[in-house]
């Protein structure tokens, strides 16, 4: 999957990790600009740990639970991560809060997707309050990673209809189907160089619009593709 060119995309995962599996799907294009080099997951449950593995793709668990602190445990990450040398980091429902000096050290270079039009609901339970609120649209966000948690510069967003009958669950549901197209496609407007964070905005070269009506998701493709000829031959 290796190919010259493409930058250096590092994931960190708490859970299930779709978002991550929707990055993983769109690197297998070979007009992608990037691949993903390694997972890292706070939590050594989390499912999409496996997903990465199947995947080929190097994925650690660095248990926040075996370190005494929340500095102690960002170095054990810091240093997995930067031997990987990433050119992006994507936080893909990572559920723990970073130090200054974490986000400091990838100024720009960090990426988050929140489950809503932010800065409407920041923070937890996004679906349920976008519910109560009345709201008739709901969406996603991915933006760059600022010191202010779901306060950095907006990179692109997604939008979907509230309807009837709907329960947070229902919505969270619908709105995923958004966040796996969304991710990408903001993640390779970075890769490019389309957007850039510049004095604390997001500013754009050019801005290529997501059309969500345009089709459906597709399924992550099956990991034997990445596989190298030879092991393809050995079976
Ligand atoms: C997503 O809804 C994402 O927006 C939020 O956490 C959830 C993670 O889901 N930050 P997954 O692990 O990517 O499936």
């Amino acid at each position: 999957m290796s190919r010259a060119g493409r930058k250096r995309i590092a994931v960190l995962i708490s859970g299930r990790g779709s978002n991550m599996g929707a990055i993983i799907a769109a690197c297998m294009d070979p007009d992608f600009p990037g691949e993903v080099k390694l997972v890292i997951a706070n939590r050594p449950d989390a499912a999409g740990l496996e997903t990465a593995r199947r995947y080929g793709i190097p994925a650690h668990a660095i248990d926040q639970k075996a370190y005494d602190s929340r500095e102690a445990h960002e170095r054990a990450v810091l240093d997995v991560l930067e031997a990987a040398q990433p050119d992006v980091v994507c936080l893909a429902g990572y559920m723990r809060l970073l130090t200054d000096d974490f986000v400091r050290r990838f100024e720009g270079r960090m990426i988050n997707i929140h489950p809503s039009l932010l800065p409407l609901f920041p923070g937890l339970d996004t679906h349920a309050r976008a519910l109560s609120a009345g709201m008739r649209i709901h969406g996603c966000t991915v933006h760059y990673v600022t010191e202010r948690m779901d306060e950095g510069p907006i990179i692109a967003q997604a939008a979907i209809a509230v309807e009837p009958g709907d329960t947070a669950e229902k919505l969270a549901e619908r709105l995923l189907r958004a966040e796996h197209r969304l991710y990408p496609h903001a993640l390779k407007m970075v890769l490019d160089g389309e957007v850039r964070m510049v004095n604390g905005q997001a500013t754009y070269r050019r801005r290529t619009p997501l059309r969500l009506e345009d089709d459906g998701e597709a399924p992550l493709p099956a990991p034997q593709i990445l596989l190298s000829p030879d092991a393809r031959r050995n079976g």
